[in-house]
């Protein structure tokens, strides 16, 4: 049993305190607004405050007492606004409104103390694309995780499917897949009526306690991969830019240029999507399979991607690792070829792991929903952390531990050249 306060739109508030009843919990306040919550805390000794994402019961003095006093927050939001305004504060323990007490104990539990914000990425939002040659080497189940462990750091984060040959993000996720959702953003992007609004319409959304990110499903149908041309592909990545922080792109294998085959200039290309994406991108995780079949496709297939775009923004990801395809030191051994044949350096090796597939999989669900400890799972978060997040985040998350005071004193120690930017 825990002491539970609220402070949520009296709309909501009886069923809340009905549920938390319920479930055997003490509901020691119920708040109009956080400034009314922030002076209850402590007085009627609350453990855990539910609120709603509206700046109404949402405050930095709100959280800076529950901070102080250690006390548990979980933010109840219905648009995305809430959830930015929540991250903005720092708070990522924010769960989607429709989302039942289950998810709200859960996000109650898995976070202590709201961790520091996160650095918005610079200005508009980034696009990070997925990409990686023929033979299914793990583009659509890297791009799924991705999206994950982004939208579990506080970032908002859609994932797009722009596979024209196999799109199967929804499939995956056991979402619908009915309404292409990438395809209609297309659509409205080459009529100039894309808007944020629309984007939310038509977009599906993944509900976690870790963190939830909307879904622009793919085109089921391979036969209408007309309807996603290289200028309407570019126009709905823009407009996602200004929706989230990242959109996370799944593309096709297919890097030919099949305008330069085609003799008609002015006849849809099924390999538009997937260039166009990738020209978009910031950031390309190239994919491949890391055993000698896969290791010799991604090879001959890497250099065309280097055709294509600038070689600075690619991350070599080697997937499904395993010595029983490759031999003893089997990380060693790929990454040894990808460096000698195609002068490759530091590739992020993700290993095989079929048991949290086959249970991502089994459930449409993510690795961080079902198997969070799995080997493969704790590469992907790694390799977000490290590799895509902005490393400015992670240095000022590292420098809040530090006691402001000591900070101080250690900057004016220091030559003003030498000082930390
Ligand atoms: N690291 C891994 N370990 C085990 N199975 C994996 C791994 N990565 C992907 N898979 C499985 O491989 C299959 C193909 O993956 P998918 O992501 O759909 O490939 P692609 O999008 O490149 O065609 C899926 O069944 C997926 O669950
Ligand atoms: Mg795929």
């Amino acid at each position: 049993m825990a002491r539970i306060a609220f402070a949520v739109p009296a709309a909501r508030e009886d069923a809340l305190v009905d549920e938390a009843f319920d479930h055997g919990h003490e509901v020691v306040a119920r708040c109009g607004s956080a400034d009314e919550l922030a002076s209850l805390l402590e007085p009627a000794a609350v453990e855990f405050a539910i609120v709603s994402s509206a700046e109404r019961y949402l405050t930095a003095r709100l959280l800076a007492e529950a901070d102080r006093l250690g006390v548990r927050v979980v933010a109840i939001n219905d648009t995305d606004a809430g959830r930015r305004h929540a991250i903005t504060l720092g708070l990522h323990e924010v769960v989607d409104g429709d989302a039942d007490w289950a998810r709200i104990d859960a996000a109650l539990l898995a976070t202590p103390l709201r961790s520091s914000a996160p650095t918005a990425p610079s200005g508009r939002g980034r696009v990070v694309a997925v990409w990686g040659p023929a033979g299914s080497p793990g583009r659509t189940s890297l791009a799924i995780n991705i999206a994950a462990e982004l939208a579990s750091a506080g970032h908002t984060v859609a994932l797009a499917d722009v596979d024209t040959y196999s799109g199967s993000i929804a499939p995956t996720l056991g979402l619908l897949d009915e309404a292409p959702g990438f395809a209609a953003a297309c659509r409205l992007a080459g009529s100039g009526a894309l808007t944020q609004l629309e984007l939310e319409r038509i977009a599906q959304r993944y509900s976690s306690p870790h963190g939830s990110f909307w879904v622009l499903t793919g085109i089921g149908r391979p036969s209408r991969w007309p309807e996603l041309s290289a200028s309407r592909v570019s126009g709905a990545l823009d407009a996602c830019r200004d929706w989230v922080d990242y959109t996370v792109v799944d593309t096709g294998f297919n890097l030919e240029n099949d305008e330069e085959i085609s003799s008609d200039v002015f006849a849809p290309r099924r390999n538009a999507a997937t260039l166009e994406a990738l020209r978009c991108a910031d950031q390309v995780v190239a994919v491949g399979s890391a055993d000698p079949v896969g290791l010799s496709r991604f090879l001959r297939a890497h250099v065309d991607l280097l055709d294509a775009i600038l070689t600075d923004r690619v991350l070599v990801v080697m997937n499904r690792l395993r010595a029983a395809v490759i031999g003893a030191a089997p990380a060693r051994q790929v990454t040894q070829s990808l460096e000698r044949f195609g002068g490759i350096v530091a590739p992020v090796m993700v290993p095989h792991d079929q048991a949290a597939f086959d249970a991502a999989v089994l459930e449409g669900a993510t690795l961080y929903d079902v198997a969070a400890r799995s080997p493969a799972r704790v590469a992907i978060s790694t390799l977000v952390q490290e590799r895509i997040l902005p490393s400015a985040s992670k240095r000022r998350s590292q420098r809040r531990r530090v006691p402001l005071l000591r900070r101080r004193q250690a900057a004016a120690a220091q030559p003003a050249g030498a000082r930390p930017d």
